[in-house]
């Protein structure tokens, strides 16, 4: 096989919950046929990377270089992902591999000033594997007047669309986004607010632990309905979509402000509360904006938080939505692999020069090739 001929993809995620990259090799039929996932691998972040990324969400000394450098590291670090999905199919060459989707690490999102800056190093990259890199997924929207974000609706159209049926893909990373695969075609999306990084952050602060495993510790308090009610409280969750978010809101010290005036409620019960909040906010975009959808597929890390799911399906049915939960396993495919899918299928999409982006969901003026190509 020539690499002009093959349909192999390397897709590359990292997002805003900073716990590593998931990295995917996968087959994508050019023009139909179903996709074949050869291998899959996740490195993990060290405590020293989360922090000078962490560092970099605002504004302090020296950031050109701290931000140059990160991604530096970040390049490196992808490399090795790559070659661990490599040493997986040793029945494929590096050569065979039409192009890596790395999607880079989100350090500022600001669609309203015209910018999204996910740091990475494509060059360097594109230098250690060998390989095509399409990075930089983001900006053509933004410079279209979207968002830039979500990108994966249009990949969930492409896998999780049936027809005759309404489905929701609920994606809860470190912050969530919803996609509507409406029954007529017409797909709709949106970041829908928190996913994890909330109770990530607090379990961090109270029990020196990246997350809440399954949401055990979450299920062990009581929701406090006077925090929840503040946690909701805010601007964005309001605003009508196009809607994108990040960490450059959904911040330590915005979860610190709305505790304030809550400094009673005790430390397992914020995490319950935080735990509903998440659901809230899900719910209420499912109930807002596809009330009638026949089922709810979960996917990104908030899959496993068993909580989270449970408050999901309760909050939906207090709102008398009938949609089914579940994870995308119900259809095949893992949790942890769809964001990175739809990073191999963003290249894809860019090797081909076709449009990724949805304009219905970011707010561009209109459909556009995302990335930019850094040959191997
Ligand atoms: N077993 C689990 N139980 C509870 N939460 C989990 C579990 N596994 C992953 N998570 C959550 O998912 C997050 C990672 O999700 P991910 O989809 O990788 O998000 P992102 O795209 O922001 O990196 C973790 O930070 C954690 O909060
Ligand atoms: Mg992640």
């Amino acid at each position: 096989m020539h690499n002009s001929i093959s349909s192999l993809y390397i897709g590359l995620m990292s997002g805003t919950s900073l716990d590593g990259v998931d990295g995917v090799l996968v087959e994508l039929p050019d023009v139909a046929g179903a996709m074949r996932l050869l291998a899959t691998a996740y490195q993990p972040f060290s405590p020293s990377f989360r922090q000078d990324a962490m560092a970099l969400q605002q504004a302090g000394a020296n950031e050109i270089e701290r931000e140059a450098l990160l991604a530096n590291t970040l390049a490196e670090h992808y490399a090795v992902c790559v070659n661990e999905l490599l040493r997986q199919a040793p029945q494929v060459q590096r050569q065979q591999v039409r192009a890596i989707g790395a999607h880079g690490q989100t350090i500022r999102h600001r669609p309203e000033l015209g910018f999204t800056r996910q740091t990475n190093n494509p060059a360097l990259l594109a230098e250690l594997c060998g390989i095509d890199v399409i990075a930089d997924l983001r900006s053509r929207d933004v410079a279209a007047g979207g968002q830039g974000a979500p990108l994966v609706p249009a990949f969930h159209r492409a896998v999780f669309g049936a027809e005759g049926e309404t489905r929701v893909v609920l994606n809860i990373g470190g912050i969530s986004n919803i996609s509507i695969l409406h029954a007529d075609g017409n797909t709709s999306g949106f970041d829908t607010g928190p996913g994890n990084v909330l109770m990530d952050a607090w379990i961090a602060q109270h029990q020196g632990k990246s997350y809440d495993e399954n949401g055990s510790w979450a299920a062990l308090g009581q929701i406090d309905t006077g925090l929840l009610a503040s946690l909701c409280d805010e601007e964005f969750l309001r605003q009508l979509p196009p809607k994108s978010t990040g960490r450059d809101l959904f911040r330590p010290d915005w979860l610190m402000q709305k505790l304030a005036n809550f400094s009673s409620v005790a430390a397992v019960d914020v995490q319950a509360t935080l735990c509903a909040f998440t659901a809230v906010t899900l719910a209420d975009a499912i109930y807002q904006h596809a009330p009638a959808a026949n089922a709810v597929y979960v996917c990104g890390g908030g899959a496993y938080n068993a909580r989270l799911m449970q408050e999901i399906a309760r909050q939906l049915q207090q709102r008398g939505c009938l949609a089914s939960v579940a994870s995308t396993q119900a259809l095949g495919v893992s949790p942890n692999h769809v964001e990175a899918l739809a990073f191999a299928w963003l290249a894809q999409r860019f090797t081909l020069r076709l449009p990724g982006n949805l304009p219905e969901v970011t707010g561009a003026k209109g459909l556009r090739i995302l990335g930019a190509l850094y040959p191997a």
